[in-house]
């Protein structure tokens, strides 16, 4: 018989389970128990498979990073790497792809945190980067230099739901030997699937439409394994691992993602058309609006008549009235952030564009009213009705 500690930490013989459980597993474990000195020698050593540490791999966060891949490439060729946020799966990815001396070209709308994270660190080690205004591609195969290794591009760029030339750029990308990178959170598979339009990798923040419901921070990788092994090395190395509750939360907003984007890009379609008809309404920004610069190209590439779900409006009267309507919101929640089930508004130049002044922000085409809604899973008519009496006191 052995003591109390001992079988408190051991517990009883487990039971095992034979069947398959509906819904997957959540493996709350930081490591895995081995059968032999040997098995573990083979398995530490690839020679055989087997989970060892969850920092290297969790089965939980892994088949969350397959179930995305499946979305994204219904053949099944594409594999997928779990990191613990959306800049998490970006830093593995841009450090996998270069090195000290390096040359990066990324859009001049890029997402805040990317651009941080190319302009405050990156550049410490000597990695380059060239923001170009990539609706002009002209201008970025001429931004190509001979240590560019990396053409990254947005799908939706925010706030602008500017819509990449993803064929367009993936040539430029081929002619030039390098991987064309996505960062694809805005549209998630549901409306685009840039690995079908010549990207190499793709790339998500889960924490917004993948996991759908704000409860959970997340990051995906998609693509080619060969990329994938080099960007999976960089994860470990660094840390930058998805832990398996978050990973659970995020694999269950997965079941309802085609459900829940198509319904709110249907929602955005029709607060966008509305809004861009109000008198007090000096710009909205939505691919679905035929006064969108690309919404021909968006429906050229977006599947299922999805344009996306977010919405940037400007009110007239400038800075105090965006501030001004955002205060005035009752339903929509005063938020950053975007994806999830609840709709969440921010006053652009004053939250997720601060680090930009007024002149950035005029070339960067962003009015000084501009309000970003994301489009979450309330009544069409209820969403409109706020915004609209929340013009209403700008
Ligand atoms: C387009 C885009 N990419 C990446 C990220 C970073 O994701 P996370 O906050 O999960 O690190 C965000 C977050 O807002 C985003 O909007």
């Amino acid at each position: 018989m052995t003591g109390d500690g001992t079988r408190a930490v051991h517990g009883p013989e487990r039971r095992a389970v034979t069947q398959e459980p509906l819904v997957p597993p959540v493996y709350r474990t930081s490591t895995f128990v081995l059968e032999s000195a040997q098995q573990t020698a083979d398995v530490f050593a690839g020679k055989e498979s087997g989970w060892t540490y969850s920092r290297t791999d969790n089965p939980t966060s892994q088949a969350f990073a397959d179930a995305v891949a499946y979305l994204e490439d219904p053949s099944g060729i594409a594999v997928g790497q779990p990191f613990g946020s959306g800049m998490g799966a970006i830093t593995c990815t841009l450090l996998a792809l270069c090195s000290n001396g390096s040359h990066v070209i990324a859009p001049q709308e890029v997402y805040g945190g990317t651009w941080a994270l190319l302009t405050r660190q990156l550049s410490r080690f000597g990695i380059e980067t060239t923001f170009v205004d990539m609706t002009d591609l002209e201008a970025t195969r001429a931004a190509v230099r001979p240590n560019t290794a990396v053409l990254w591009g947005e799908v939706l760029a925010n706030p602008s739901m500017t819509v990449a030339d993803l064929p367009g750029l993936a040539a430029i990308a081929r002619d030039a030997g390098i991987p064309f990178v996505v960062d694809a959170t805005f549209a998630s598979p549901v409306v685009c699937r840039p690995l079908e339009h010549g990207v190499d990798l793709a790339v998500h923040s889960a924490t917004k439409y993948l996991g759908g419901h704000s409860d959970a921070t997340g990051g995906v990788v998609v693509g080619p394994t060969a990329l994938m092994e080099r960007i999976r090395t960089v994860r470990v190395d660094t840390g930058a691992t998805l832990a398996p509750d978050e990973a659970a939360l995020l694999q269950r907003g997965l079941a309802t993602l085609p459900l829940r984007v198509a319904r709110q890009c249907t929602t955005a379609a029709v607060v966008a058309a509305a809004l861009s008809e109000d008198p007090r309404v000096v710009r909205v920004d939505h691919p679905s609006l035929p006064s969108h610069r690309d919404h021909d190209l968006a429906s050229r590439l977006f599947r299922g008549g999805l344009y996306g779900a977010v919405v940037t409006v400007a009110p007239e009267g400038g800075r105090e009235a965006g501030m001004a309507l955002i205060d005035g919101l009752q339903l929509v929640k005063r938020a950053t952030s975007l994806g999830g089930t609840t709709s969440k508004a921010v006053h652009v130049p004053t939250t997720t564009h601060l680090a930009m002044d007024e002149a950035t922000l005029a070339a960067a085409g962003i009015l000084p009213g501009a309000v970003r809604v994301s489009i979450g899973l309330e009544d069409p008519e209820d969403l409109l009705a706020d915004l609209l009496q929340a013009l209403g006191k700008g």
